[in-house]
């Protein structure tokens, strides 16, 4: 039997110019990326591979772990969900993704206005003058690789637990939540801030927010709409219940 969405969250939907989507680790689960909290740091610990403490105390590790991650994505593809998300552009809806995901699936799936608010595993900097590193740098023999300009250890672009969010990533993020006509919140745990204030920043501006998840999250009560369910099969039904053939 088909999903039943609300009559007015699909009319919100096909009426709006302007959606923005904070996105988390659940929507690529379905590509078969682990969650944060199922699994994506294996034997390790955050503390071991998202400070800046454990770079310092063991580069090479957290190098080396960070490029099988990114060696993996190779063989990793977007979901339903994430196609789902690029073809709201196709139906002439400008869709702002704003994404925790350091795993570029959203742009493979062909979303065109994608904020990274966590970085990403595809690029990398220096450690100490966060000089981009030069193209090529996935070749590096050395583990980590020098930074050209000063000499330091580069590491990957990805905001570890301490660190600022990169600040335009933010602006543009915070300006897209107040500014849109809907907001969807999908397949994050709404645990980890600043990332989780974005959708109680859009009801705060009066915007109505949906929540897709197969699970509760601190932020479930004070939503307008909760969609309960995988992203991947949640949002291609709703963009069919929306405009339907
Ligand atoms: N569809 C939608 N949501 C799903 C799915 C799915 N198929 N599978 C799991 N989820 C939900 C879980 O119920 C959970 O609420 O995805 C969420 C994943 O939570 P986390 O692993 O905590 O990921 P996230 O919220 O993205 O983490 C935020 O924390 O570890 C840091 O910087 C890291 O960007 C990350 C941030
Ligand atoms: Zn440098």
């Amino acid at each position: 039997m088909a999903r039943a969405f609300a009559p007015e969250l699909l009319e919100r939907l096909r009426a709006a110019k302007h959606v923005a989507v904070l996105t988390g680790a659940g929507v690529s689960a379905e590509s078969g990326v682990p969650t944060f909290q199922g699994g994506f740091w294996g034997k390790y610990s955050p503390e071991e591979m998202a400070t800046a403490a454990g770079f310092r105390k063991n580069p090479s590790l957290v190098w080396n772990w960070y490029g099988e991650r990114r060696r993996e994505l190779a063989n990793v593809h977007p979901n339903p969900g994430h196609y789902a998300l690029a073809q709201l552009e196709q139906r002439g809806v400008r869709c702002t993704v704003i994404t925790q995901n350091i795993d570029g699936l959203h742009q493979k799936a062909g979303s065109t206005r994608v904020i990274e608010l966590h970085g990403s595993l595809l690029r990398a900097k220096c450690f100490s003058c966060e000089a981009a590193a030069p193209a090529g740098w996935e070749q590096a023999t050395q583990s980590p690789p020098p930074c050209a300009v000063c000499g330091s250890w580069l590491r990957p672009e990805v905001v570890w637990y301490g660190e600022n969010l990169p600040p335009k990533a933010w602006d543009e993020a915070l300006d897209a939540s107040c500014e849109c006509d809907l907001f969807f919140s999908i397949g994050t745990a709404s645990q980890v801030y600043p990332a989780a204030s974005l959708p109680q920043e859009a009801l705060r501006a009066g915007v109505p927010v949906a929540e897709i998840n197969p699970d509760y999250t601190p932020l479930t009560a004070a939503m307008t709409y909760v969609l309960r369910g995988p992203s991947g099969q949640v949002l291609p039904e709703l963009l069919a219940a929306t405009w339907p053939k």
